[in-house]
């Protein structure tokens, strides 16, 4: 029995990530043109959220529905996850009754453990660690404006969080190089970086990271979870705003993006947001529709 899961970029091969994302492309197409079957009819997913979430709760549950599928959402206030059963024991029961999980939660170990104990694929839909959904849907976004990412260079502004962590492990899978910049003490963990080899720079100087950069991107200063940090990021993260001065310095047609939501005048200026010939951020959010619907049909079409 091989159940394939997908709690960060590394689960799936090079070549793996490119046949979704080629996928994504082409369901969207199907989507724009009315010619989606139901393939997913009699399927349930699974959506468990301990964190709020606007854009993967939507695309997911949007995504089943299209293809004719059904998704549940299941809140900790309402289940018994949130009373303490244990993750072990909630996924060997909620994986013999749905054909699929996603998981958004705190502790990476959880969708770790919950996919050990699993009969059916598990996604890892944000943990404090890792975000690889938000990169299926940045990849393809990039790719549709500007062609292949490979031996590009993006530019990460800002915290060494999950989106940082899982754009390392892609300039890895999509062999590009990423310069990180960010402040002193929030840079992400070494081991990854040390990992990831010459594809990877670190820096405490913006302007240094976004320099040629044919991608800038960044993220909150200030993850769910780190409420109470705010002000401190705040000051911490000052001279780390995205915004038409520093987007001088990367390439001549270099894009910006951003997993969203965004706290305008923070991390990015509400004008580069808004600039629609750089900012592909709208792109980005509804890409992750296709490339999830796409990664469902890739581990589904992949477990046995
Ligand atoms: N980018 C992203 O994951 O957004 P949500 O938190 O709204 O799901
Ligand atoms: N780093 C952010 C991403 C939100 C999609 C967070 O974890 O809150």
């Amino acid at each position: 029995m091989a159940i394939r899961h997908f709690l960060t970029l590394k689960d799936l091969s090079t070549a793996e990530l490119h046949q979704v994302i080629e996928l994504a492309m082409e369901m969207k197409a199907a989507k724009r043109e009315n010619r989606q079957e139901p393939i997913f009819a009699g399927k349930v997913l699974g959506m468990i959220f301990e964190k709020s979430s606007t854009r993967t709760r939507v695309s997911f549950e949007a995504g089943m529905a299209q293809l004719g599928g059904d998704a549940l959402f299941l809140s900790p206030n309402d289940t018994q996850l949130g009373r303490g059963e244990p993750v072990e024991d909630s996924a060997r029961v909620i994986s013999r009754m749905v054909d699929i999980v996603m998981i958004r939660t705190f502790d990476h170990s959880t969708v770790e453990t919950f996919a050990q104990y699993s009969k059916v694929p598990v996604i890892n839909a944000l943990t404090d660690d890792y975000h690889p959904c938000q990169l299926l849907a940045d990849i393809q976004t990039f790719t549709e404006h500007r062609g292949s990412v490979q031996g590009k260079t993006v530019a990460w502004i800002g915290d060494g969080n999950n989106m940082c962590n899982s754009w390392i492990n892609a300039a890895m899978q999509f062999d590009f190089k990423l310069h990180i910049a960010c402040p002193a003490g929030y840079e992400p963990s070494a081991e990854l970086v040390a990992q990831a080899g010459d594809h990877v720079m670190v820096t405490n100087n913006p302007v240094i990271a976004a320099t040629g950069a044919d991608l800038v991107t960044t993220d909150v200063f200030a993850s769910m979870g780190q409420e109470d940090e705010q002000q401190e990021r705040l000051e911490k993260f000052a001279g780390f705003q995205v915004n038409h001065k520093l987007m001088s310095h990367a390439a001549d047609n270099a894009l910006f993006m951003h997993c969203l939501p965004a706290h305008r005048e923070e991390e990015v200026s509400t004008e580069l947001l808004e600039d629609e010939t750089i900012s592909v951020v709208w792109d980005e959010a509804e890409n992750r529709l296709h490339a999830q619907k796409a990664l469902m049909v890739f581990l589904l079409k992949n477990s046995h």
